[in-house]
């Protein structure tokens, strides 16, 4: 069958596209209260503290700040919440832009697959032990057990993955990472969704679309493991 969309077709869509925008802006902590989750201040002898300073950063409170290359803004680089009582952790949205996280020392339960969503510069966190690396072991590099401590280094391209599970995003789309296990499918230019949403076969489906004019982009998401999972159940 061969779809075809006009305007009229994506007022749903934009509907849920604003929807979330206000559902997820009212929970949504800032960078600042992030930083402000708990007392102290980085300390700078500690593994968030140490990389701040090598990388000509900032520190305030709990976070590292750096200026970022091409804008002018400041963002969060390291977010340091170690020993902070923190028993879950719901929103990290502020830090997506974080190379590090430090969230040892605190008894949280469990971490929700979704929290790292977007955070495709993580390449380290220190977590307490009993936490999994997000997106598993498998969407690490490497992953380590240091004391009362588990360290996940180095995040993988899920776009790059040869293994045994070949994932792929659909015909005249392109692969981007997408945070640890994460990866994302945009159509390419040419294309406007259509192909993507008809051939893909994915759990999940996020949809952007910009305010005003008729052009949208699809994007996919898939929790890898999740599918992983499923499949040797
Ligand atoms: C660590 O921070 C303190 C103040 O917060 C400062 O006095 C000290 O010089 C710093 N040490 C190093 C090695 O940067
Ligand atoms: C955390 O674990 C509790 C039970 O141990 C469960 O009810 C809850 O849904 C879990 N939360 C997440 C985000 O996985
Ligand atoms: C993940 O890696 C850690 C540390 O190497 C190991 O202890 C753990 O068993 C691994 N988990 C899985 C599910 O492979
Ligand atoms: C892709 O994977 C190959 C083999 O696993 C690796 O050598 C290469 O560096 C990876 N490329 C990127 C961009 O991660």
């Amino acid at each position: 069958m061969k779809m075809k969309a006009g305007c009229s077709q994506l007022k749903p869509v934009l509907l849920i596209f604003i929807f979330n925008l206000f559902f997820y802006a009212s929970y949504e902590l800032t960078e600042l209260q992030l930083c402000e989750l708990c007392s102290g201040t980085v300390l700078n002898v500690s593994t968030v503290g140490q990389f701040c300073s090598s990388s000509a950063g900032r520190i305030e409170r709990r976070c590292c700040w750096r200026h970022d290359n091409t804008s002018d803004r400041e963002h969060i680089i390291g977010l340091d919440l170690s020993s902070c009582s923190l028993t879950h952790i719901e929103d990290l949205q502020g830090a997506s832009t974080a190379l590090m996280i430090d969230l040892s020392l605190n008894p949280i339960v469990n971490i929700s697959n979704s929290t790292f969503q977007g955070f495709v510069e993580l390449n380290y966190m220190i977590l307490p032990q009993d936490i999994v690396c997000p997106g598993g072991n498998s969407s690490w590099e490497k992953v380590e057990v240091n004391g009362t401590n588990r360290i996940c280094e180095g995040q993988k391209d899920m776009c790059n993955q040869t293994g045994q599970l070949s994932i792929n995003c659909p015909e005249n789309s392109l692969c981007a990472p997408y945070g640890p296990g994460f990866f994302e499918c945009s159509c390419a230019d040419n294309y406007h969704g259509y192909k993507c949403l008809r051939e893909g076969e994915f759990p999940t489906l996020q949809v952007f679309g910009p305010l005003g004019g008729c052009t949208f982009v699809i994007t996919l998401l898939l929790w890898v493991t999740q599918r992983r999972k499923a499949k040797s159940l």
